[in-house]
């Protein structure tokens, strides 16, 4: 006789963990995005001033480089640094828009900006270390630092200052506990507020004084309405500068960006690379290599945020929104709303129910006082932008 084999036994009911990393906060844009999009599917019209991207397509050169490659040959890994034609002509990038020698061995193509702060983070910091970030700010610094375990220190930067931190402010901040390192951007999101040179030259002088590591997020050059923007490369040779593909060149879903990095941090980062990515998406890559003769399709872009910010800069304060600074670069307005309001959250959630237009709650971006503030972003149409206005110009009566 033989025995039966024991039958699987389901075990005692199990739920996985949830790290305590994971409890990053949500990003507020995103998640209106994504409430955007189902009332859309619902049948609802939904306009869009939410998020930072743009309503262009890629240009042309970038589509063709890509579907060229579709042809049957292998769409493989690449080094993990990036293509070294993509690097050798990112570093042409600083001396053309900026007259800055780089060593295309510098240069590290990641996915996103986002990816490459992930690289940043870790090839520059310990568990533990402090790093200091502007509110308002973009809020995914700090989820990310905080999954990181590395202590996120706020500086809280003053209206009177445009929203910007000053080399004094990080002096401050590092006085009152060390500092490991500082991020900020320029021009900034959500204010579109940009450093002036001297003043990018004395963070970057602060910095290397006290020792602080210096990340210096340049993802709107390019994307300016007086002065162009300055590169932290241009005062110091250690601070670790982060750009993109995804604003200016117009490629957010290609998911595509890069690192300069000083020459000691290059190893480690491709080092982190290789296990963490492998490396950057090889179509993107070349379409990234394509998007840098397409200046034509970028500057009708750019046209376009100027025309979207000039129609906003008209309409706002008729509505009683008067409170913003102009934004010198990105494509975003950071509007004060405390004449309407004291919640952003409750206010951007009625605009969208009532009215239809999607905006993001000034509490993404300055967890303390963006409760008075909302974000509105000009990236999208003009249709948008002028249909928006219409709407809130009778709903805010
Ligand atoms: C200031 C800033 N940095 C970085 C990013 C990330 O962009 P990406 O990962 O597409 O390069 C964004 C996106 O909105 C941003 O606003």
């Amino acid at each position: 006789m033989t025995t039966p084999a024991p039958r699987w036994k389901a075990p005692a009911p199990f739920n996985a963990p949830v790290s305590l990393r994971a409890n990053v906060a949500s990003f507020m844009a995103l998640d209106v995005m994504v409430r955007a999009r189902r009332r859309e599917q619902e049948g609802h019209d939904i306009v869009h001033l939410e998020i930072g991207e743009p309503a262009s397509p890629p240009p042309r050169a970038v589509r063709e480089a890509a579907i060229a490659a579709l042809d049957g040959r292998p769409i493989g890994y690449t080094e993990a640094l990036g293509r070294p034609s993509l690097r050798v002509r990112i570093a042409r990038h600083y001396r053309d828009a900026y007259g800055v020698e780089v060593a295309p061995e510098r240069v590290a193509v990641t996915t996103g900006s986002s990816g490459g702060f992930v690289l940043a983070f870790l090839a520059l910091f310990d568990a533990g270390a402090r790093v200091a970030v502007a509110a308002p700010g973009y809020p995914a610094y700090r989820n990310i630092l905080e999954a990181l375990g590395i202590e996120t220190v706020t500086i809280e930067a003053p209206e009177d200052t445009r929203f910007v931190v000053t080399a004094a402010m990080v002096e401050a901040a590092h006085a009152e506990k060390k500092l490991d390192g500082l991020l900020l951007m320029s021009p900034a999101n959500p204010t579109g507020a940009m450093m002036s040179g001297d003043a990018l030259r004395d963070i970057c002088a602060t910095c290397e004084r006290l020792g602080i590591a210096f990340i210096s997020d340049e993802v709107y050059h390019g994307l300016t309405y007086g002065e162009p923007a300055q590169t932290a490369l241009q005062y110091s040779s250690q601070a670790v500068v982060a750009n993109s593909f995804s604003k200016y060149f117009c490629m957010t879903g290609w998911r595509i960006g890069w690192l300069v990095l000083p020459d000691h941090l290059v190893r480690p980062v491709e080092r982190l690379h290789q296990s963490l990515a492998i490396s950057a998406p090889y179509l993107s890559q070349l379409g990234a290599e394509a998007v840098f003769e397409a200046q034509a399709e970028l500057d009708a872009a750019l046209a376009r945020y100027a025309s979207n910010r000039a129609i906003l800069l008209n309409e706002l304060p008729g509505m009683g929104l008067d409170r913003f600074h102009p934004a010198d670069g990105a494509f975003y307005l950071y509007v004060d709303i405390s004449r309407f309001s004291g919640d952003s959250l409750d206010f951007c959630g009625k605009m969208l129910n009532e009215i239809g237009v999607a905006a993001t709650p000034g509490l993404d971006f300055d967890r303390t006082r963006g409760h008075h503030a909302v974000r509105f972003s000009f990236a999208g149409s003009e249709r948008d932008v002028v249909e928006a206005s219409r709407r809130m110009k009778s709903w805010l009566r």
